[in-house]
């Protein structure tokens, strides 16, 4: 296929979402900044402009996208059947990093949805993002940017690096603020289930619902967020207790040894040995939605430094950190 030339749109430039939403209309494809990580997107109206998606990423056509909105009262074009707390899950959590899995309607291409019955939905709180899906006036179906089974880029650079000539554009948002997926809430069925962990828990659907939610202990759902192997590094990543951390670093590492952790104590052991070691070290916030916000960054960063592998520093394992620890299990998968 041949090589594009992907331009960088400035999100601050006032002709970029005009822009962008041209080469969409167009059938094109355009990354956009969202407040989770960035998107790959098509208009969700044209299959064909979606199945390039799948070209671009080398992503499995069986595997979903997530249509997003300006706001709650287009789900309709896309969704029926909602149950009746579909309306106070939008109201609490959108725009925001919630998607929303219910039934799709006739329509809706089966290139979007993998061939399911059911279509995911988001409304993104990103202000450039916004402004582009109001100007597009249809969904755009996107997943994250990057190739498949890669790290999710939270910065237009990274998805310049993994996409660069294979999309029209990247709509340059900004750092993403949250920096991982969102949490997606399956509501075709009575009970609400979640199929992947997110920045919203269990805990936050449930005080807004007053109901149960559902979620597996470990998710199984046959979809591409949850295969064993996902969100990697192209360089080893091992994942250690600060301990064993600690008493690694006290040894002394291989010189080029990629160090990504967050606590003081990692901190000071560093700096105690930094002259035996030739570490590639970088500090993660202490607080989870610090932490959650650089951890992509982080490892896109080691990962193309100068270091050979990645020792990273196991996070706490509460239910409010249950979304960084599945996706470091899945980005430490062998
Ligand atoms: O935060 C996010 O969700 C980001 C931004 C760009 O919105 N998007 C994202 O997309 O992470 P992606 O494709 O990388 O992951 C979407 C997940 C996949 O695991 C997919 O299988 C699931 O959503 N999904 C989408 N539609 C679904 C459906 N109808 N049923 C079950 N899972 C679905
Ligand atoms: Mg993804």
């Amino acid at each position: 296929e041949a090589s594009l030339t992907t331009l960088h749109l400035l999100a601050t430039d006032p002709t970029a979402v005009t822009q962008a939403a041209e080469l969409a209309r167009d059938g094109q494809l355009v990354a956009v900044p969202t407040e989770t990580v960035y998107g790959l997107a098509a208009d969700a109206n044209q299959p064909n402009a979606v199945k390039k998606i799948f070209a671009a990423k080398g992503r499995p056509a069986d595997h979903p996208l997530i249509v997003h909105v300006a706001d709650k009262s287009l789900v309709t074009q896309w969704a029926e059947t909602l149950p009746d707390y579909f309306d106070a899950l939008a109201d609490a959590f959108w725009p925001g990093p919630l998607t929303i899995v219910a039934k799709k309607r006739a329509h809706v291409s089966d290139v979007v949805t993998g061939g399911h019955k059911t279509v995911g939905i988001r409304v993104p709180n990103h202000p450039a993002m916004l402004a582009l899906l109001q100007q597009v006036q249809s969904g755009l179906a996107a997943p994250s940017a990057n190739p498949y089974k890669k790290i999710s880029p939270t910065t237009a650079e990274q998805v310049l690096f993994g996409l660069s000539g294979k999309i029209a554009a990247v709509l340059d948002g900004g750092s993403c603020e949250v920096g991982l997926e969102s949490t997606i809430v399956d509501i075709s069925s009575p009970t609400p289930r979640i199929l992947r962990a997110g920045p919203i828990t269990k805990a936050d659907l449930e005080a807004v619902l007053n109901m149960e939610v559902e979620e597996p202990d470990v998710h199984t759902v046959a979809v591409p967020g949850n295969v064993k192997a996902h969100y990697q590094p192209s360089k080893r990543l091992t994942i250690l207790s600060t301990q064993a951390l600690t008493s690694r670093l006290q040894l002394g590492c291989a010189p080029n040894t990629g160090i990504l952790y967050y606590s003081s104590e990692i901190e000071s052991i560093l700096s105690e040995h930094r002259d035996i070691n030739e570490l590639v070290d970088l500090k993660l916030g202490a607080e989870k939605t610090k932490y959650a916000q650089g951890l992509y960054y982080g490892l896109h960063q080691l990962d193309q430094s100068s270091a050979t592998e990645i020792l990273l520093e196991a996070p706490p394992r509460t239910p409010k950190w249950r979304d960084v620890n599945d996706r470091l299990m899945r980005a430490a998968a062998q």
